[in-house]
């Protein structure tokens, strides 16, 4: 453990880690976690790393603006635009630490699960080019993935209905989206209080279900399937649990969440009255954010 500590002082004397410094890295990070979790006190341990990392974990890095929470707690919608944007701190002495988070798997899947939506409008407007789409996206924080559909394929013929119960996200993500405020309305509200007299064409939810408990994903899945039409689609994303920025996340950005597998997701759907025709599990390309789908009327086989 004190090597692994003086390695990571070590790169915060050097200005942080370079790109052959990474392996290394990530190793001492699982080896930590290993450690801590076999650990009855791993408080000491957790905080060692911490105070090592110094500077490093301050809001000046994406790391440390993780760990600082500022708006209280995980993910914000500040943090993920600064992954959608591959954000750099301007100081010498930091920018490594952010060239290192964006270089995870995590960030990385975050930013295909955008491209991931994006692939999904582009594929229902493919088959629907004359209705006016409607769009439920729960948990919309920054909005940057309305902000790009609506900006590169100008279509006037969708509306989204962006909810997110933080009021910072919705004011960030009207600034973001403001040339197309016309073609959004949003709802300052919990997702599990969400209600809507319009049928949606998609309900979409990523970076909101991984912190739900079994019992309120359940809830929020079949609140989700009564507001779609009756060819509608249900979408919501969840991590995979073998998400390899998984101990870096929990040790330096004390970032949790409710790792589901693909057989997970299937048995939530199932115990949640949907049947096994209806369900299909997508993923993106690093295989750390999976997609359950529900699809009304038509099954996918
Ligand atoms: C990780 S971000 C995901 C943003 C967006 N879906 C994306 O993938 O780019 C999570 C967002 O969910 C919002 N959020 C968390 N819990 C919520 C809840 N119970 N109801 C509504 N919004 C919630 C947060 O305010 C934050 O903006």
């Amino acid at each position: 453990m004190k090597s692994h500590i003086s390695f990571v002082r070590e790169l915060v004397k050097q200005g942080g880690p370079k790109p052959e410094h990474y392996d290394e890295l990530n190793n001492k990070f699982s080896s930590i976690a290993k450690t801590i979790r076999n650990s009855s006190h791993p408080e000491h341990m957790i905080s060692s790393i911490r105070e090592a990392l110094n500077d490093a974990l301050t809001i000046e890095t994406i790391q440390g603006y993780g760990f600082n929470k500022p708006f209280g707690y995980s993910g914000d919608f500040y943090m993920i635009d600064k992954i959608y944007q591959k954000h750099i701190s301007p100081d010498d002495n930091l920018r490594n630490w952010d060239i290192y988070f964006h270089s995870q798997k995590a960030p990385i899947a975050v930013r295909n699960r955008k491209q991931y939506f994006l692939d999904l409008l582009d594929k229902i407007r493919s088959h629907n080019q004359s209705d006016t789409l409607q769009i439920l996206n729960i948990a919309c924080g920054p909005c940057r993935d309305v902000y790009e559909y609506l900006d590169t394929t100008k279509d006037k013929n969708i509306h989204f209905h962006c909810v997110d119960y933080d009021q910072n996200a919705i004011k960030y993500a009207s600034n973001i989206c403001e040339k197309y405020l016309d073609q959004i309305t949003f709802y300052h509200k919990n997702a599990l209080r969400f209600r809507s007299n319009i049928k949606f064409d998609v309900a979409w939810s990523a970076g909101l279900l991984d912190y739900f408990t079994d019992k309120q994903f359940k809830f929020m899945l079949k609140k989700l399937y009564s507001l779609v039409t009756q060819e509608g689609e249900v979408v919501v994303g969840n991590f995979h649990p073998d998400n390899p920025s998984r101990d870096y996340m929990e040790i330096v950005g004390d970032w949790y969440l409710n790792y589901r597998t693909e057989f997970d997701l299937i048995k939530l759907a199932k115990s949640a009255g949907f049947c096994l025709n209806n369900i299909r599990v997508g993923v993106e390309e690093e295989y750390v954010n999976l997609f359950l789908h529900i699809k009304c009327g038509k099954s996918f086989i």
